[in-house]
């Protein structure tokens, strides 16, 4: 049986300055949005209900991306947590065992916490998730009798001696799906804020006899995103955490501090990243590759013993084979890189294949685009592609082949030929030094005018 989850969105975040919806900034090239999703995902939920307002659109969309099976709710007019909640009753009509209450610009929370709130729900009719925050400033504060948690009473209605309780509210909450509702018709607009607040199920299920509990977190895991700065905040605790946890799966980062991940960076045991190293989205590098100083990867996958950099691009598509080497100052797009190839100095790669144990010698471009059209080049394996060669798409170089320097190859070259495709080279004995001599002369001529 399992959970469903709600993810309150609607709220405008006015805060951030955007003309985009809160939910929608990244941290780690990943809407918040998909980081509060993907920590509940982790429970294989039966339904996932996102509720929607500022912006909705867009957020329907991001959604769409992230989870096609989510459903979205609007909320017109926000009148508070619970009233939210209230959206998603008739997308979990029939659902079956709890629902968690997450809020979507909330990335942190770990799925084991998730896990342990809803193993509480066997001696508990509600459970929240509590924090004890170095500064409670405005948070809603759990009343506690022994481990019976009594009440959330909100800040601005809380007496001087409720504000003095150091245990918060997170704004995660669990209860029975179908059981959640009934609580909330309960819930009033009857407080400082005239809102229909969440946190008032609690002393409802009291009354009706329903015991309920807190699970504790760590205050990081509760971090909400309201302003740049706290956008900011929040990517230097995923990066860190994501440092940490490549150290930890045995990944050498010579300075860890420098580099940067994506949500979704995969990297292998015995692999290594040197210094100032940026990984966009969908970056798999396998073990004891080596990704050297000041490269940049996105959408790519790098083999096991391959060596990328130092100042190498590889952009989406990117496929690097075992032991193949992308050098300094080259560009690989959409191309496969054969085993044991190389590519190593100046070079762009782009829609390409290149065989097995392949040289590429520097400053090869493939020319891939015609202005409208993209083409494709192919070349073989154990081919040899002479320095500053111009590969213009769509062509294909054989197994064996070779170009020579400087080349343009506009059609295709079959295994083991040369291709030659530059003005022949003539030599003229004497000329050099006779232009030097007349050149020198027109000069002394010119200085001796002036004077
Ligand atoms: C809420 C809790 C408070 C808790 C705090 C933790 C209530 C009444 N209070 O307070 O106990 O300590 O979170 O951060 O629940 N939202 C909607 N629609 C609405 C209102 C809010 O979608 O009508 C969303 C917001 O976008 C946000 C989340 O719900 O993601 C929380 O709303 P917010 O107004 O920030 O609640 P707080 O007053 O901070
Ligand atoms: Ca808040």
């Amino acid at each position: 049986m399992g959970a469903s989850l709600i993810i309150l969105a609607a709220g405008q975040g006015t805060r951030m300055q955007s003309d985009m919806p809160k939910v929608l900034h990244r941290v780690a090239h990943a809407p918040l949005l998909a980081h509060a999703m993907q920590a509940g995902a982790a429970l294989e939920p039966e339904r996932v209900v996102v509720v929607a307002g500022h912006g909705a659109e867009a957020v329907e969309a991001a959604v769409a991306e992230i989870d096609d099976s989510a459903q979205v709710v609007f909320q017109e007019d926000r009148l508070g947590t619970g009233h939210a909640v209230l959206q998603a009753r008739a997308a979990l009509e029939g659902a079956t065992g709890d629902a968690i209450v997450l809020y979507g610009d909330t990335p942190f929370i770990r799925p084991e916490t998730l896990a342990a709130m809803l193993d509480a729900r066997a001696a508990h009719g509600v459970v929240v998730l509590g924090f004890e925050p170095a500064d409670p400033a405005r948070y809603g504060r759990l009343v506690m009798n022994g481990e019976s948690l009594e009440e959330i009473v909100e800040y601005k209605d809380a007496s001087a001696e409720q504000r003095a309780i150091g245990l918060c509210n997170s704004g995660v909450i669990c209860a029975d799906a179908a059981e959640l509702f009934t609580l909330l018709d309960e819930v009033t607009d009857d407080n400082a804020a005239g809102e229909y607040y969440l946190t008032d199920i609690v002393a409802i299920a009291r009354a009706r006899g329903l015991s309920c509990g807190v699970v504790r977190c760590a205050e990081e895991e509760t971090m909400g995103v309201n302003s740049r700065a706290d956008l900011a905040a929040a990517e230097a605790a995923f990066q860190a955490r994501k440092r940490a946890e490549a150290l930890e799966n045995g990944v050498t980062l010579t300075a860890p501090e420098t580099v940067h991940f994506a949500w979704d960076t995969w990297i292998g045991r015995d692999a290594s990243v040197e210094p100032y190293v940026v990984f966009g989205p969908g970056v798999t590098v396998e073990t004891g590759a080596e990704i050297r100083a000041f490269s940049h990867l996105e959408g790519c996958h790098v083999s096991s013993g391959a060596q990328v950099g130092p100042y190498a691009r590889l952009r989406p598509g990117a496929e690097l084979g075992n032991n193949a080497k992308v050098g300094n100052f080259c560009e690989v797009k959409n191309a496969e890189i054969g085993e044991g190839a190389k590519v190593n100095h100046l070079s762009y790669i782009g829609d390409a294949t290149v065989g097995e144990a392949t040289n590429i010698g520097a400053g090869t471009i493939t020319c891939n685009y015609d202005g409208v059209f993209k083409h494709h080049t192919e070349i073989g394996a154990r081919a040899f592609i002479g320095s500053n060669t111009m590969l213009v798409a769509p062509v294909r170089v054989g197994d064996e082949a070779m170009t020579g320097s400087g080349s343009v190859i506009t059609s295709d070259v079959e295994a083991g030929a040369l291709a030659l495709g530059r003005a022949k080279q003539v030599v003229k004995p004497g000329l050099a030094r006779k232009m030097f001599e007349k050149l020198k002369a027109a000069k002394a001529a010119k200085v001796k005018d002036k004077s």
